[in-house]
């Protein structure tokens, strides 16, 4: 891992804190992810599951952990198992945990190696009544290829068929939502990154330079602050470009007058940032790209305003929908009569506005949570509106990060350049 270590504190109130949650006399089981195949003898760069790094600190494949709090042998309460490393392993694929490390990381007293898994579970499982496994329940996902959870959920039932299973989903759901003290510096951190990833680009954008020279900036800027990476694909869309929501091919010119769309973001510690900002190729907003810039920061200021504890997404995202109309008509992009006769159901607004302004970030991107419970202190939402005209050559997108506090909302992004007139004036020093 690039990453400092982190306090295994973080680890040790999130196992104390699901543990609460769960019936009494459960045991709960999670995995790590599977490595994944990518071509001959090579698997993708591993990338540890978001749950299981969630309770346990631990960064690497093979690995499993049991939670069992009312287990009556107190060995076993909190057990993890790790791949055993030997010479081997170590020539070949470099440095796996030790259990020194691995207790120091997790904060887990009971460490053993993998092979020992089957035995130690089975000595405990017949006394526990309900077994909580943890399926990857995110709305946006349904998998297609079985991972380890609902394997070993497969197996369990075969061989333990009287047993009570439980979601350890529901409970992650709420408490992963709500970020605690190390996880907002680990996403601060993030954020640093991203910010000094954008200063350098642009220092370095003009005319003539491809999108995929300014991907390799921040890659630059990220590697050498530790980031593992970015956080997703960046989005690096000059001109039309930025119309294609996902834009991720970054192959293109950026040309003389173009606008340049970066949503972009690092991950430090497992932690994401995710950003956008739109600068303008050449330096200098037109008239045209400045006006369309501007609505859209006043529509992110006015939708920061909304984030708060209480408020329910969906109705954050009308309340949004009225600024941006109001905006769209002041550019002359929508007509007021013609807004005052639509479909509530089909807002106009969103031929130019076709995303969610908000969602979760956490471990994820777009952070696992309940869409239907209200924000609260804790939370980071990102806040990002945009207004996409395909007739005109250009999109802009504007994307922070806001954390809510009991004191109100802080932006962890307050420092990275978003002013028109800031962008400009860095562009040309
Ligand atoms: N970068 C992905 C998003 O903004 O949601
Ligand atoms: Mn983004
Ligand atoms: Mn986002």
């Amino acid at each position: 891992m690039k990453y400092l270590p982190i306090q295994n504190i973080l680890f040790t109130n999130n196992r104390k804190n699901f543990s609460e949650r769960i019936i009494a006399n459960s045991l709960a089981i999670f995995h790590s992810n599977d490595e994944f195949p990518r071509n001959g003898d090579q698997t993708f760069p591993f990338k540890q599951n978001a749950d299981f790094f969630y309770l346990t600190g631990i960064d690497q494949e093979q690995s499993v952990l049991i939670l069992y709090p009312d287990c009556p042998n107190p060995l076993y309460r909190e057990v993890l198992f790790l791949r055993q490393t030997d010479e081997h392993i170590a020539v070949w694929e470099g440095h796996k945990y030790t259990k020194e490390e691995a207790k120091q990381a997790s904060g887990i007293q009971s460490i053993y190696w993998l092979q020992d898994f089957d035995a130690i579970l089975h000595s405990i499982i017949n006394y526990a009544d309900n077994i909580y496994i943890n399926t990857n329940e995110n709305d946006r996902y349904s998998y297609q290829v079985p991972y380890r959870d609902v394997r070993m959920f497969e197996q369990l039932r075969n061989r333990y068929p009287l047993h009570h299973f439980e979601r350890s989903a529901v409970i992650l759901r709420d408490l992963r939502a709500v970020k605690s003290d190390i996880e907002i510096e680990l996403t601060r951190k993030a954020c640093e990154i991203t910010r000094d990833g954008f200063v350098r680009v642009l220092k370095f954008v003009k005319p003539g330079v491809a999108e995929y020279e300014v991907e390799a900036e921040f890659s630059h800027e990220f590697l050498r602050q530790r980031a593992t990476g970015h956080a997703y694909n960046p989005i690096i869309a000059s001109g039309a470009n930025a119309n294609v929501l996902h834009y991720i091919d970054n192959n293109q010119l950026c040309k003389d007058g173009d606008m340049l769309l970066l949503d972009v973001g690092a991950e430090y510690a497992n932690y994401n940032a995710d950003m956008t900002r739109t600068i303008p190729v050449n330096g200098r907003f037109s008239k045209r790209q400045r006006d369309v810039y501007e609505a859209v920061l006043r529509v992110m200021r006015a939708a920061a305003n909304l984030i708060g504890p209480g408020v329910i997404l969906s109705e954050y995202q009308e309340e949004v929908g009225k600024v941006m109309t109001g905006e769209l008509i002041g550019l002359k992009l929508l007509e007021k009569h013609a807004v005052e006769k639509q479909d509530p159901k089909m807002p106009l607004y969103k031929k130019y506005f076709m995303h969610g302004t908000s969602h979760h970030l956490g471990l994820d991107v777009h952070d696992f949570a309940n869409r239907y419970k209200a924000f609260e202190v804790g939370n980071i939402l990102t806040c990002e509106p945009g207004i996409y005209i395909p007739e005109e050559g250009f999109g802009i997108r504007l994307e922070n990060d806001i954390l809510i506090t009991e004191n109100g909302n802080v932006d962890l992004m307050a420092d990275i350049p978003l002013e028109a007139d800031h962008i400009e004036d860095i562009m040309n020093s």
